[in-house]
């Protein structure tokens, strides 16, 4: 479970200054290098758009997956295949690398490598790149303008590849060239030829259940929210206008066909449940938020009230017609 705040801040989707124009504003490749011994290799690729997968990688045709009609960017074909060129070579002179590595500083196999490595609009227009390298799930070092910064989990392993990488220079040639020229402009393509999809907005739907109970005369309300894009979304348990501090939030869980669903939860004593709501905000609402009320759940007194009343008027009305026009009978 995450705050609130953490839920409507993750992702970092910013807002481009000078065009209405939500969405994602960071492109990054992540890599996920396998090395079982020394001999044996594998990468999986895949390209993002923050949270929002674009490109797949095949590893066997070392070809690359366009997972939208416009996540070419505004790239031709020959210049795709020309920079997926690049990549094969690039990820086949990686292992190589690496493989050397191990070799020299005895690392012990297996081992996975992962690598993130991207750029991002900042708001006035400037593109940053950055790089991280992760061995075993830990960071190990990234570039930071350009100059390698080991990180301290790595220790001496970390400082000596920095090292090395500082002192030839054309060993990441291929890396600064993905940073500092392809993706800055291919962000830019795709931010672009996406917008209509990246800058929709879609309406969440919301509804309301209860939980596995917490614990004797407690209940656990559950607001679903679902189907919404863009990311941020503000959804609370209100008493009035009151927001309940007690309100729980799920993590974001992404959908197929690119949407958001969250679920925000309230533990409360059973008697307290009347007069709670959720509330919901989110961009595609222009302000007028949701909000469902947690309902008594529809008493027996009520069922009979709802069908007897009617009956009885409708009996009536049958026996005044039935006088009026039978005065004799
Ligand atoms: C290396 O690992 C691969 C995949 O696990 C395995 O098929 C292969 O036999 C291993 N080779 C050696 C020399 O251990
Ligand atoms: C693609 O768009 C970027 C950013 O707008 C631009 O710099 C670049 O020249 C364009 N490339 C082509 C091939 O049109």
């Amino acid at each position: 479970m995450r705050s609130l705040a953490l839920c409507c801040l993750s992702g970092c989707w910013g807002r481009i200054p000078g065009a209405v124009n939500y969405g994602p504003t960071s492109y990054h490749v992540i890599q996920i290098s396998s090395f079982a011994n020394s001999t044996w290799a594998q990468n999986q690729c895949s390209g993002w758009l923050e949270d929002l997968q674009i490109h797949g990688w095949d590893s066997k045709s070392g070809t690359a997956i366009y997972l939208k009609p416009w996540s070419k960017g505004n790239l031709t074909d020959k210049e795709l295949a020309y920079k997926e060129e690049m990549f094969r070579v690039y990820l086949f002179r990686f292992i190589k690398q690496i493989q050397a590595l191990a070799k020299i500083y005895h690392m012990k196999y297996p081992f996975q490598f992962q690598v993130i490595a991207g750029c991002e609009l900042r708001p006035g227009g400037s593109i940053v790149s950055f790089l991280r390298k992760a061995l075993g799930g830990l960071d190990f070092l990234r570039f930071d303008n350009d100059t390698c910064v080991p990180s301290p989990e790595w220790g001496h392993l970390a400082q000596q590849v920095c090292a090395l990488v500082t002192a030839l220079r054309g060993f990441i040639a291929a890396e600064r060239q993905f940073l500092y020229e392809i993706c800055p402009r291919f962000l830019l393509g795709i931010l672009d030829e996406g917008k209509a999809e990246l800058q929709r907005k879609v309406k969440p739907e919301a509804w309301l259940s209860s939980g596995p109970s917490p614990g004797p005369g407690r209940l656990l309300l559950v607001c679903h929210v679902s189907g919404f894009y863009p990311k941020p979304v503000w959804v609370m348990w209100m008493r009035g206008e009151q927001e309940q501090p007690g309100t729980q939030h799920s993590d974001l869980l992404p959908s197929a066909n690119w949407t958001w669903y969250l679920q925000a939860t309230l533990d409360v004593a059973s008697e307290e449940a009347a007069g709670l709501s959720c509330r919901v905000k989110h961009s595609s609402l222009e302000g007028q938020d949701i909000i469902l009320h947690w309902g008594q759940p529809i008493s027996i007194t009520s069922i009979c009230l709802a069908v007897i009343v009617p009956t009885l008027i409708l009996l009536l009305c049958l026996a005044l017609w039935h006088m009026r026009h039978h005065p004799c009978s």
